[in-house]
């Protein structure tokens, strides 16, 4: 089941779901976390950020699995994922380095590191609480439109849409085109689901992510499939979903 909440902004959107992974590490605190990359992220690693240092409460015991990374994308890169993670959100919290994890897009076997990583995952005992982005084509992580919704972690082919969005940040060096990500079906086995999407680029994707029943076209609608996923979304975002559906700030669909 898919709950949706929106809010008046992105960056309320963003502290509304940092709550919940605040609440995830008070109650737990050695939660098995999943987080994304990608614009979405800044606001919502901002926000954790600032609740870890108001909350007082410590990363340090948990385990951080992140979705995806490009390949061929060396870690120092000004685009690498891994940057991104540590300047976005490691450097500001107490994060243990040697419980962060993410798919190696360097590995020299790609496929065997797809599947060390899943093996990975299983012996941290599974992901208490996945953060998703979206895609304007409504991928999740990089499984893009077509992938079947029981796929592990792998090696997958970039749309063309998604090659396009991050050929300006690789500028003048050619973007990448594959990626190594967390597949759908190791997705929807995260105990808790939080999908973050802002801005009227997203409406679409996410009104098609709703729309049942779930379709191979849209990857994100996979997630209805599972019981407990919410929407944080913020009013442009929101924009083509069905409020006779969805009613208030916080509803079911
Ligand atoms: C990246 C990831 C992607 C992004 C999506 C949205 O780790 O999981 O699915 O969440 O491409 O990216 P932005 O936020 O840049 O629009």
């Amino acid at each position: 089941m898919i709950r949706v909440s929106v809010h008046p902004t992105a960056e309320e959107a963003c502290a509304a779901a940092a709550s919940e992974v605040i609440k995830g590490l008070r109650t737990k605190p050695e939660l098995v976390l999943g987080l994304a990359t990608g614009g979405t992220m800044r606001a919502f690693h901002a926000a954790l950020a600032r609740l870890h240092r108001s909350e007082g409460v410590s990363f340090a015991r948990a385990m951080i699995f992140n979705l995806d990374d490009h390949v061929g994308v060396p870690a120092d890169h000004p685009q690498s994922f891994r940057r991104f993670m540590r300047e976005t959100l490691f450097d500001l919290v107490d994060v243990d380095p040697e419980r962060c994890f993410m798919p190696d897009g360097m590995a020299n076997n790609l496929e065997a590191a797809a599947a060390a990583y899943d093996r990975q995952i299983s012996a941290a005992g599974g992901i208490d609480l996945q953060i998703l982005g979206i895609g304007r084509n409504a991928h999740i992580a990089y499984n893009e439109p077509g992938s079947t919704h029981e796929s592990r972690t792998q090696v997958v082919a970039l749309a063309p849409q998604t090659i396009k969005l991050a050929a300006r940040a690789f500028a003048p060096a050619a973007p990448p085109r594959r990626g190594l990500t967390m597949g759908i079906g190791t997705i929807l086995e995260a105990r808790r689901i939080i999908l973050i999407a802002s801005g009227t680029d997203k409406k679409q994707a996410v009104a098609r992510a709703l729309a049942a029943p779930p379709r191979t076209s849209c990857p994100a609608s996979a997630l209805q499939r599972h019981r407990d996923v919410l929407f944080c979304l913020d009013s442009a975002a929101a924009f083509g979903v069905d409020r006779r559906t969805t009613g208030g700030p916080t509803a079911s669909v």
